[in-house]
Order: structure tokens, then C-alpha cells, then sequence
């Protein structure tokens, strides 16, 4: 397969509203050509409204959307250059998985020996090659989403669109379709809008995320940024979990800023942060325990403890509240009731505002 140059997606100031109910009040973002991006968010949040805007299964009520630079706004489905895997595959359950893939190209006027040499050719990029002669009922769900991936891509779209792809497969299925589909839009180089509700997921396969809430943007960045640098306490716990705690800062110095908890000083990130009262997120694993000594400058106590096998789960008690802490080096887990003295390692501590 050779698609085409892909398209960039733009929204200018998207309304959507189903009767009274505005799903999304007034969402504007942009999809670099190429790239695989990830609309995450709680269920209800108006990722599907979304994507089902960009594929012309929706129109907005008000605003814009532009895929590869060309107004779609009004048009149906059919005449954009999109297309979907949906959650629940939508496989013709008599067709066979070759006239499956092929059924798009000929119905919009392909001769049938070339729709079916592409539809072969489609079939062995998601590693289904001779597998064309089966019923979808003879797939497992691995493999009739393979076939619904193959038969999306088959139209060589600008635009690929995924609708929590993964979902009607079980846990160990999830990582390995993901590393194939993610795998895929490399090689290939379309641009994909990727719809999930799982943040693993979501930090797994894209270039971009986008954390969509009440039908409005929380945040969006790199993975990393998102996880290591999140705006809100929204964000810090939607992406993985976090503690959060009230801090103050003592001084910000460039792109550095030194936080104070009770005696202790830690140098976080400083980037648009102010002194004074803020908001600070720590990953459980960011935190290490050690018995308390007299100097120790911020305390607490184990009030449970629980070994995992490959790490131990804490929580502790402190003036500020208490505290989830996972611990993957400690040999002999601490026992409930240890006074501990608490500090924080260089990554996974964020101010998320004041
Ligand atoms: N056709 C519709 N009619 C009325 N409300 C809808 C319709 N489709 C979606 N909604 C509402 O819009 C909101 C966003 O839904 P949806 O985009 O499906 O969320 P998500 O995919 O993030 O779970 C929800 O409150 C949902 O109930
Ligand atoms: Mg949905």
C-alpha cells in the first residue's frame, strides 16, 4: 500500500450540542500531518462526539473542521478522506475477511480483481496474509480487529480514526494490537486520531495526547510532558496516580523553583510557577521512606503495608495528609507503626498551581 500524502486536522471552535445538551462547548485544537494522536479522557467527555464530527457521522452545531487544509465541515462521510475502526469492529458477518477489506473499494467503482489484490495486499500489512477465505467468525478478536484496521486503511485515508479500538479485547490482547497498530502508522506515516480512556494506553502509543474533560481540553502535550509536568490535579491523577499535597515556595530561579514541606527543601521544575502556597503532585514511586532520625525534616508513619512481590505498597501518615508510596527497592518491607522520614527523588514531583 502507498497512501497518500496524509492530512493535518483542525478544529476552529467546535460546538456541539444534541438538543439542549452541549456535549462540547467550544473545542479548537491541531493534528500535525503524520503524527498519531490521542483524544484520553473519562467516559462522557466527548471523545466520540469528536471523532464522529471528523468522520461526517456528526455535524457541528457550530465552528469549523478542516482535514488536510480543506473545509469538511458540512460534508458527509462519504466524500471526506477519513475512516474508522470502530469499537465493535463492524465486520459483515457473511462476508469473508478478503471481501471485507474489499467491499469499500469496490463499492465506490474499483474493479473487483484490483479491490481484491489490494484488499490481500492490506490483509498481509496487519499480518493476516491467507487468512482472506475466513468467515469473521472464524477470527479471534485479535484478528477481526486486524481485519478492521486492514479494511480502514485498505481506502488509504488521510486520516485514520480509532474508537477505543482495544476494548472488546481481553488485557493481554491490549498491548500487543496497540504495539501493532502504533507499529503500522510508523511505517506507513498516516495521521491517526486515537480515542481511549485508558491512560496506558494512551502513553504508550502517542505522539501527542490530548486529556479531554466535560467536552473541553484539560491538557495536551508529549506523554512525557503530560505525566511528568501535569497542569492540574485533574491531570497528575487521571495520568497515573499522584499524591496531592499543599506546599509552599521559598524561591523560583529561572527554570527552577525550590518547594518547602515542613523542613524540607526540593528543587522541582520552575517553569510559570510564583512563591507562595501551592499544589504539589508526587508519584508514589517518587517518594522514599527511611527510618526517622532527629533531624529528620518531614515525618510521617507507616499506617499499612503491603508486599507485591516486585515492589511494596505504603501508606503513611503525615501532617499533610496521607500518603500512597510504592517502593521497588526495599528488601525487608517496613512494618505499620515505623516512624519514617520522607524525601522526594529528582522525577514525578510536579507544582500543579497554587
Ligand atoms: N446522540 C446523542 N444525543 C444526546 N446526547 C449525546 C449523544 N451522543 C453523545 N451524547 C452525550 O454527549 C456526551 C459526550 O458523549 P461521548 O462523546 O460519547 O463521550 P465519550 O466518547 O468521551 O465517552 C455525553 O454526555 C453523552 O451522553
Ligand atoms: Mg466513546
Amino acid at each position: 500500500m502507498n497512501p497518500k500524502a496524509p492530512g493535518s486536522v483542525v478544529f476552529e471552535n467546535v460546538r456541539k450540542s444534541f438538543g439542549a445538551f452541549t456535549a462540547i462547548p467550544d473545542l479548537s485544537l491541531t493534528i500535525e500531518p503524520g503524527t498519531l494522536v490521542t483524544l484520553l479522557g473519562p467516559s462522557g467527555c466527548g471523545k466520540t462526539t469528536t471523532l464522529r464530527m471528523l468522520a461526517g457521522l456528526e455535524h457541528p452545531s457550530s465552528g469549523r473542521i478542516l482535514i488536510g487544509g480543506k473545509d469538511v465541515t458540512m460534508l458527509p462521510a462519504n466524500e471526506r478522506d477519513v475512516s474508522m475502526v470502530f469499537q465493535s469492529y463492524a465486520l459483515f458477518p457473511h462476508m469473508t475477511a478478503l471481501d471485507n477489506v474489499a467491499y469499500g473499494l469496490e463499492s465506490s467503482g474499483m474493479k473487483r480483481k484490483e479491490a481484491r489484490e489490494k484488499a490481500e495486499n492490506a490483509l498481509s500489512l496487519v499480518g493476516l496474509a491467507g487468512m482472506g477465505v475466513r468467515l469473521p467468525a472464524e477470527l479471534s478478536g485479535g484478528q477481526q480487529q486486524r481485519v478492521a484496521v486492514a479494511r480502514a486503511l485498505v481506502v488509504e485515508p488521510q486520516v485514520l480514526l480509532l474508537d477505543e479500538p482495544l476494548s472488546n479485547l481481553d488485557a493481554r490482547l491490549r498491548r500487543r494490537v496497540r504495539t501493532d497498530i502504533r507499529e503500522l502508522q510508523q511505517r506507513l506515516g498516516f495521521t491517526a486520531v486515537y480515542v481511549t480512556h485508558d491512560q496506558d494506553e494512551a502513553l504508550a502509543v502517542s505522539d501527542r495526547i490530548i486529556v479531554m474533560k466535560d467536552g473541553g481540553i484539560a491538557q495536551q502535550g508529549a506523554p512525557r510532558e503530560l505525566y511528568d509536568a501535569p497542569a492540574s490535579a485533574f491531570i497528575a491523577d487521571f495520568m497515573g496516580e499522584a499524591n496531592v499535597m499543599p506546599c509552599d515556595i521559598i524561591e523560583v530561579d529561572g527554570d527552577s523553583a525550590t518547594i518547602a514541606i515542613e523542613g524540607l527543601r526540593h528543587k522541582v521544575n520552575g517553569r510559570s510557577v510564583k512563591r507562595g502556597p501551592a499544589q504539589l503532585a508526587v508519584r508514589p514511586n517518587a517518594i522514599t521512606l527511611t527510618p526517622r532520625r532527629d533531624d529528620s525534616p518531614f515525618n510521617g508513619q507507616i499506617v499499612h503495608s503491603a508486599y507485591l512481590g516486585d515492589h511494596v505498597e505504603y501508606e503513611v501518615q503525615t501532617e499533610r495528609g496521607s500518603l500512597f508510596v510504592v517502593d521497588t527497592t526495599v528488601d525487608a518491607a517496613l512494618p505499620p507503626r515505623t516512624d519514617v522520614a520522607i524525601a522526594f527523588k529528582d522525577r514525578g514531583i510536579a507544582v500543579i498551581g497554587g
